[in-house]
């Protein structure tokens, strides 16, 4: 069994449940042989091959290891010296990790009854002291979606002083129609930083490939944090092959909506309250002692998820992923 191999049903992590096609691991092993080289001193390449697969010049391109290593790298420029970064709570953890490691001062904002970020409260809660805010749409955990007028309206109240993330870490799970314009938006909002990664639809979350869309002053300044040698070469390498293979992984992703859309109805039969998810996880809204005890049953059968004081977060795997939660989820709370 490969060392990176885990038992039980791994549905805590948002993880694809599939590995790359098999011609991104025939361009990843090819380039194994090449692993005694240093990658580049700081990343040039990469950012600009994902530049011309967005359309955008490549000076509006950050890339880091995984969009946890850009998140690092802006609450470095922007977070530090008990600077105030507000945002939703719950949210990624990452967001008030990083913030509190680079000396800086989390903001938390309830979510809405409903699972969604309160924009107005979140609005409401920047002050003079505040110099990032930050916004996941699809959300984590709970998989909600901002609308996009909702989204250009709160980025009009935001002071110009501030800095804005919206992070579309699962934004490929999202279809067209209802995505926010976030590329178009860049160009007219020069303190708009949009996060985004290969780890969820792209499946490459052992690789730590991730990047930020924004005007190229505010990516120099948060480039600038960037580590010597810190990029990993088989990135570059991957997400090439990765976009060579595009039908391939269109393909994992509308399996993944299917069999997302199979765990919340079978919740939902059950009749539990789980907000509709545009990422590939479902989040169970749970009152307190009934999380405990679903959460002890899914632990019981080696199914591994996330436990919030609302509910629980369980990431969508494949079909027998699916099948194991919902009979034992059906066997808890019947
Ligand atoms: C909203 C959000 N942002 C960022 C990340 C970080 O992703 P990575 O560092 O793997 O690119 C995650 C991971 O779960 C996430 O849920």
């Amino acid at each position: 069994m490969s060392p990176l191999a885990r038992l039980g049903h791994q549905l805590q992590l948002n993880e694809n449940p599939y590995g790359p096609p098999p011609s991104v691991r025939e361009a990843l092993s090819q380039a194994l042989s090449s692993a005694n080289r240093y990658p580049e001193f700081l990343p040039r390449r990469l950012p600009r091959l994902i530049a011309e697969r967005l359309g955008v010049g490549a000076d509006h391109i950050v890339v880091g290891a995984g969009a946890t290593g850009v998140i690092m790298h802006i609450v470095q420029e922007f977070g530090s010296g008990g600077a105030g970064v507000v945002m939703a709570m719950p949210t990624f953890d990452g967001y008030p990790i990083l913030t509190s490691m680079a000396g800086g001062r989390p903001v938390t904002v309830p979510l809405t009854p409903d699972g969604r970020q309160d924009l107005d409260a979140l609005a409401e809660a920047i002050d003079p002291g505040t110099r990032l805010v930050v916004l996941c749409s699809p959300h984590n955990p709970t998989g909600t979606l901002i609308a996009p007028r909702e989204f250009e309206k709160f980025l009009h109240r935001v002071p110009t002083t501030v800095t804005v993330v919206l992070d579309e870490a699962y934004v490929d799970f999202v279809a067209g129609e209802d995505r926010i314009e976030a590329l178009a938006l860049v160009e007219h909002h020069s303190n708009l930083l949009v996060l985004r990664t290969f780890s969820k639809a792209y499946g490459l979350a052992a690789l730590r490939v991730g990047y930020a869309v924004g005007a190229p002053g505010l990516i120099d300044r948060i480039a600038r944090w960037q580590l010597p040698f810190g990029m990993n070469a088989l990135a570059e390498v991957a997400v090439r092959a990765c976009y060579a293979a595009e039908a391939e992984i269109e393909a994992r992703v509308e399996m993944i909506a299917g069999h997302r859309h199979r765990l919340t109805a079978g919740l939902r039969e059950l009749g539990l309250s789980v907000p509709d998810s545009y990422a590939n996880f479902s989040y169970l809204t749970l009152p307190e002692p009934d999380i405990d005890r679903v959460a002890a049953g899914l632990a019981g059968a080696d199914i591994h998820v996330k436990r919030y004081p609302t509910g629980i977060r369980i990431t969508v795997g494949d079909g027998d992923a699916t099948d194991a939660v919902l009979t034992t989820v059906r066997s808890t709370v019947q």
